[in-house]
C-alpha cells in the first residue's frame, strides 16, 4: 500500500479542523507594504487565469496551492481540484457577470496561472500588484502562503523575490467576497455585492533600491508659492526630485528609516478645473525611479466656506459608483470617459465617487479634465464599530486610497463614510479616520455623509466637529414625505462649516413596464429636483451637492416591478445612454449657478482691484 503522502494525510484529517482559515489571516500585505508604482512599466499579469469557485474553502483546508504540477494521469493519490488544469476566466472581471450559475455566488474562489522571470537570481526585486480584488485575497507562489489582503477597492503589492525560481513558477490568488460582520462594509449594502479580482494585475521589477513613496504638494500656508516633496525610499541615503517644468532639480536626503521631504521655492501655475495645469515630477534613488504628474492647487475650509486657490466655491456634483451592467465593477479608460463626459453635460465640476475608492484612472482623469473628487472608504451603515480588528481594516483601507490619490489635484475630499448611526463607538471610529487622514495628508479636507437629526430637524452631528465638511444625505420627497421639514432644516441649522448635500434624489423607471405617475415614475422623480433644488438654493451654507446618482446601478435588494434588481435614482438609465427628464433639470441648474458664481467672482475681482488701485 502506498504510503499516503502529507498532503493527502491532510485531505482527511482537515475534515475535522473548522480553525484552517486563522495561518492564512495575517494580513501582511497592507499600507505599509505599497511601492510607488506611478511612472513604473509593469509587466501585465492579466488575461486568462486557471479559476475554480471554492464555496466551502476545500482549497485552503486541503491545500491546493501545496499541490506540485503534474500531468492527471501521473497523479497518485485522489484529488478534488487541479489549479493547474480546468476552467479559466479572464482577468481582470467578476465572476458574478461571467456565468449565469456564478451570478450571487459569495464565498472563495481561486486564481491559478504561471509565471516566468527568467532568472530571478539577477539581483532585481519582484513585486505583484493586485489593482483591486474584493474582498479577501491571499497569495501563493510556488506553494508558499505569502500573506493576505482585506479590503475590496484598494491596491497591494506582495514581494516575490525570494519565492521566484528558474523556469516556471506558480501564482496563485484565493479571493473570498463573503459578507461578514467585521468587514468593511459589513454585510448589508445597497449596491450588488460582486468577487474576484476585477482590476489589473502586474508585476514590477526594481533594483535594490526601491522607491516606497512620492507625495509632492503646495506648501498649504496660503503663499502658493513653495512645493513639498515628502519621499520614502529602501536602500538609499539620498533621492533626486526633478520638475523640469518650474525648474526644480534638488537631492533629498534620507534619514535612516528612508524617508525624507524638502521644502522649495516656487511658483506653480495653479491648477483648477478651468486650468488643470499638470507638472511632470520625477525621482530617482540607486537605479530606481518612479514619476507622476502633478497639479498644484490650495483647497481649505474659511468658515463655512470652501475655497479653492483662495476662491470661494460651489461643488456642482454628481454621485457615481462602480458598476456595468456587462462588467459589473470592472471599469475601463472608455467607462470612465463616458462617464465624465456625462458630468461635464450636467454642467458639473465636481463628483462624489461612491461609496469607495474607484479604479485610480479616475482621479487621473479628473486630473487632466479639470473635475473635483469626493474619494471616499466603504464604512457603509452598520458596521463592527467596537471591533479593533475592523478599525484597523477600514483605516488600512484609507491609508492605502491616500497613499495611492494624494499626488491627485481632483481628489479634494477624504471621507471617512456613509450613513452610520450616532453612537459613542461609531464617534471614536470615524474621529480616528477623520484624524488619520488629517495627519496623512494636511493638504485636504475631510467629511462623511451624515444624517439629518430628524428628531430636532436640523443639521448636525457629533462626528461634524471632527471633519472639515458637512455631508448630508437626505431624500426629501421620497423616503421623507415632508418637503416643509427640509424648509424647515434649513432655517433652524448653524453648522458654521460648510455643508454639501451628498445625497439626494427619488427612483424614476423608464421604459416597457414603467408607471406614468406616482412613486417610481419619471415624472415624480422629475418633481422631486424641481423641489430639492428650490428648497436648496437658498441655503448659503450649503456650498455644493452630488445628487443620487449619475447611472441606475445593479443592486440585490431593490426587487419591485420597477426595480428588478436595480436602483432607478439614476439621472441615465443603466444602458449609460437613455437620459431622464431630470438630467435636464439639474444641468440648467448647474448652468444658473456656473453663470451665478462667475458673475459673483468677476465682481470680487473688479472690487479687490479697485482697492488696490
Ligand atoms: C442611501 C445610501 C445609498 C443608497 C441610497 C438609496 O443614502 O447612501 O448608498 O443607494 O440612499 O437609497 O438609493
Amino acid at each position: 500500500m502506498l504510503e499516503r503522502s502529507p498532503l493527502a494525510e491532510n485531505a482527511l484529517q482537515c475534515l475535522h479542523d473548522e480553525d484552517y482559515g486563522r495561518p492564512y489571516d495575517t494580513r501582511t500585505l497592507n499600507s505599509s507594504t505599497m511601492i510607488f508604482s506611478g511612472g513604473r512599466s509593469g509587466i501585465s499579469l492579466d488575461g486568462d487565469w486557471n479559476f475554480c469557485v471554492d464555496l466551502l474553502d476545500t482549497g485552503l483546508r486541503q491545500k491546493w496551492f501545496a499541490m506540485e504540477p503534474m500531468a492527471a494521469e501521473e497523479r497518485a493519490e485522489p484529488w478534488d481540484y487541479d489549479p493547474y488544469e480546468g476552467e479559466t476566466v479572464p482577468v481582470p472581471s467578476c465572476w458574478q457577470m461571467l456565468k449565469e450559475k456564478w451570478y450571487f455566488f459569495e464565498g472563495s474562489a481561486w486564481y491559478t496561472r504561471p509565471l516566468d522571470v527568467g532568472t530571478p537570481q539577477d539581483g532585481k526585486r519582484r513585486f505583484l500588484r493586485v489593482g483591486a480584488a474584493q474582498y479577501d485575497c491571499k497569495v501563493f507562489l510556488n506553494g508558499v502562503f505569502l500573506g493576505n489582503h482585506v479590503g475590496g477597492s484598494t491596491p497591494f503589492f506582495c514581494e516575490l523575490t525570494d519565492h521566484l525560481r528558474e523556469g516556471r513558477n506558480w501564482l496563485m490568488l484565493m479571493v473570498n467576497n463573503a459578507r461578514t460582520l467585521d468587514r468593511v462594509p459589513m454585510r448589508n449594502t445597497d449596491w450588488f455585492n460582486y468577487g474576484g479580482v476585477y482590476r489589473e494585475v502586474a508585476l514590477y521589477e526594481t533594483p535594490k533600491t526601491v522607491i516606497r513613496d512620492l507625495f509632492v504638494h503646495l506648501v498649504p500656508d496660503g503663499s502658493d508659492s513653495r512645493i513639498r516633496a515628502e519621499v520614502e525610499v529602501e536602500g538609499a541615503t539620498s533621492a533626486r526630485l526633478e520638475i523640469a517644468g518650474l525648474g526644480i532639480a534638488c537631492d533629498i536626503p534620507l534619514d535612516a528609516g528612508g524617508r525624507g521631504e524638502v521644502t522649495l521655492e516656487a511658483a506653480p501655475e495653479l491648477w483648477s478645473p478651468e486650468n488643470p495645469k499638470l507638472y511632470d515630477v520625477r525621482l530617482s534613488a540607486g537605479g530606481d525611479s518612479v514619476s507622476d504628474r502633478v497639479g498644484f492647487r490650495r483647497i481649505e475650509r474659511v468658515g463655512d466656506e470652501i475655497r479653492l486657490n483662495g476662491k470661494a466655491l460651489f461643488l456642482r456634483g454628481i454621485s457615481v459608483h462602480e458598476d456595468d451592467a456587462v462588467h459589473g465593477k470592472v471599469t475601463s479608460e472608455d467607462d470612465l470617459r463616458r462617464r465624465f463626459a456625462h458630468a461635464r453635460e450636467l454642467n458639473c465640476n465636481y463628483l462624489r465617487l461612491a461609496h469607495y475608492p474607484h479604479h485610480e484612472r479616475a482621479a487621473e482623469i479628473a486630473d487632466e479634465m479639470g473635475f473635483l473628487l469626493w474619494e471616499e472608504i466603504p464604512v457603509y451603515w452598520a458596521i463592527a464599530f467596537d471591533d479593533p480588528a475592523t478599525y484597523e481594516d477600514a483605516r488600512n483601507q484609507l491609508c492605502e486610497l491616500v497613499k495611492r490619490d494624494r499626488n491627485r489635484a481632483s481628489v479634494i475630499i477624504w471621507s471617512v463614510g456613509n450613513e452610520n448611526p450616532d453612537t459613542d463607538a461609531r464617534l471614536a471610529f470615524m474621529k480616528g479616520l477623520a484624524d488619520t487622514a488629517k495627519a496623512l495628508d494636511p493638504t485636504r479636507l475631510t467629511s462623511a455623509a451624515c444624517l439629518v437629526n430628524h428628531a430636532r430637524n436640523r443639521i448636525e452631528d457629533r462626528l461634524a466637529e471632527h471633519i472639515d465638511v458637512i455631508g448630508i444625505n437626505e431624500y426629501y420627497g421620497w423616503y421623507e414625505e415632508n418637503f416643509e421639514d427640509l424648509v424647515a432644516i434649513g432655517a433652524n441649522s448653524n453648522p458654521g462649516k460648510p455643508v454639501v448635500i451628498s445625497e439626494t434624489g427619488a427612483d424614476g423607471a423608464i421604459g416597457e413596464g414603467a408607471p406614468r405617475r406616482g412613486l417610481f415614475s419619471e415624472a415624480y422623480m422629475t418633481e422631486v429636483y424641481e423641489k430639492q433644488i428650490a428648497t436648496l438654493r437658498p441655503l448659503d451654507y450649503v456650498k455644493g451637492m452630488s445628487p443620487w446618482i449619475l447611472y441606475d446601478f445593479r443592486v440585490e435588494r431593490r426587487q419591485n416591478i420597477f426595480q428588478r434588481g436595480y436602483n432607478k435614482k439614476g439621472l441615465i438609465a443603466a444602458d449609460k445612454a437613455t437620459r431622464k427628464k431630470p438630467f435636464d433639470v439639474l444641468a440648467a441648474y448647474y448652468a444658473e449657478r456656473r453663470e451665478d458664481d462667475a458673475a459673483r467672482d468677476a465682481q470680487a475681482a473688479d472690487a479687490a482691484r479697485e482697492e488696490t488701485a
